[in-house]
């Protein structure tokens, strides 16, 4: 089954298309396997920099205009593009589909264009994220993914960007290009940390998921940014921040400050950032200027405190309930020290086994809502309501 997958829930427009080996994961297959044909990104993390966070309108516009040009790219990429000689598309259709894209007209415009020059490519469904995210961007993805249906009569998948994370930590590369998603044993246990997320996720039941915990003010990602800011480092400084933290490890420097570790000892599975965000800013004006060895101590400390704060609830969360596998998703589970941690506490039991994304694979992209329309590529929709809050359970 070949699947075109859209992603444009952030700042990140992802087109993938891909070849999976079975069209149905339901009891899970032993594995399924996936054939990567194109994986296109465009990231706008540039343009919102000077915001210091993304900036819906900016997300929404840069979306619309990237979205033609990369689902061609990943035509070409994959092999489908054939040129035509006369339209194919009725005029009727191309009426509704110019309703879907109103509140996108130069889109529909590319899509026109591209509509009456090239054939219908051989995809049997489209799968589009459909929340949780930021909702002007959202609706763009899903009225392209609309449009298209609409123009060449293919179903679609609606996918939990969510499910995306997890799809990502459950593959595993085979080659740059091919993928095997393992079924992991049950019950299992999902963290899921990014610049929006910090939520602990138990899966009984396969692609069954029930919230356990989850963060009661700012993400971890958020957290990381914030304090980055407040170093003076641009967003998103989270990559950045574990960078200092490497050297300050590397250097082997004193530890100097302490920051808290909110919630460490609460029996909640609940997380709590924002407090430590407003005692990185404390410190941050004690020093006045800090200097580059001390940027490297409180980044240290910072990534620190995180990540005892979520290796703890994650022991809890596997002593309580008998976790056997856990699954590590979002953009921040890049960070090579949770990792690192998570690594050693799993490897602590005698079967638990700890499943990650590859780096590249564990901020937003195309290729996770591919894999994670991979999981259940029946599950068809005929019209897909955008929703930024969308829950996983
Ligand atoms: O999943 P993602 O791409 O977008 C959201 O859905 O939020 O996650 C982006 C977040 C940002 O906050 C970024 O700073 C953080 O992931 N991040 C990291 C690292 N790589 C990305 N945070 C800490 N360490 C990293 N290595
Ligand atoms: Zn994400």
């Amino acid at each position: 089954m070949r699947i075109l997958a859209i992603e444009t829930s952030c700042d990140e427009t992802g087109i993938a298309i891909v070849d999976t080996s079975t069209t149905d994961v339901n009891p899970p297959a032993e594995e399924v396997s996936v054939t990567v044909l194109a994986d296109e990104l465009l990231s706008q993390v540039q343009q919102h920099a000077q915001y210091g966070g993304v900036y819906p309108s900016l997300a929404k516009r840069e979306h619309a205009k990237n979205i033609g040009p990369l689902f061609t790219q990943a035509l070409k990429s994959a092999d489908l593009y054939a040129t035509l000689d006369a339209p194919e598309i009725p005029q009727d259709t191309l009426a509704e589909i110019k309703v879907l894209l109103q509140r996108e007209p130069e889109l529909f415009e590319y899509l026109t264009i591209l509509l009456a020059t090239i054939q219908k490519p051989a995809i049997d469904a489209i799968a589009v994220t459909q929340g949780p995210g930021l909702e002007p961007a959202l609706w763009v993805g899903v009225n392209f993914a609309q449009a298209l249906s609409k123009a060449w009569g293919i179903p679609l998948i609606a996918v939990n960007h969510l499910e995306g994370h997890v799809a990502t930590a459950l593959a595993q590369s085979l080659d740059e290009n091919t993928f095997t998603i393992h079924a992991p044993r049950l019950p299992a246990l999902i963290l899921l940390i990014s610049g929006g997320h910090t939520e602990l996720i138990l899966m009984r039941n396969w692609l069954h998921y029930e919230k356990i915990g989850s963060t009661r003010d700012d993400a971890v990602g958020e957290a990381f940014d914030k304090s980055a800011r407040l170093l003076g480092i641009p967003y998103p400084g989270g990559p950045e921040v574990s960078k200092l933290a490497r050297q300050a490890r590397e250097h082997n420097l004193e530890q100097p400050f302490s920051l808290p570790r909110p919630m460490l000892h609460d029996d909640s599975f609940d997380f709590s950032y924002s407090g430590l965000k407003t005692a990185v800013r404390t410190l941050v004006q004690s020093l006045g200027t800090p200097t580059d060895e001390q940027k490297m101590q409180i980044a240290r400390e910072l990534e620190d405190a995180i990540t005892e704060t979520l290796v703890a609830k994650v022991a809890r969360a596997i002593d309580v309930h008998g976790i056997q596998s856990v699954i590590l998703g979002g953009g921040v589970s890049a960070n090579t020290e949770i990792k690192r941690a998570l690594a050693a506490l799993t490897a602590s039991y005698a079967d638990c086994t700890l499943y990650v994304s590859t780096p590249k694979l564990a901020t937003d992209n195309g290729l996770m809502i591919a894999l994670a329309a991979a999981l259940s590529p029946t599950t068809t929709s005929d019209t897909i309501i955008a929703s930024g809050n969308l829950p996983l359970y």
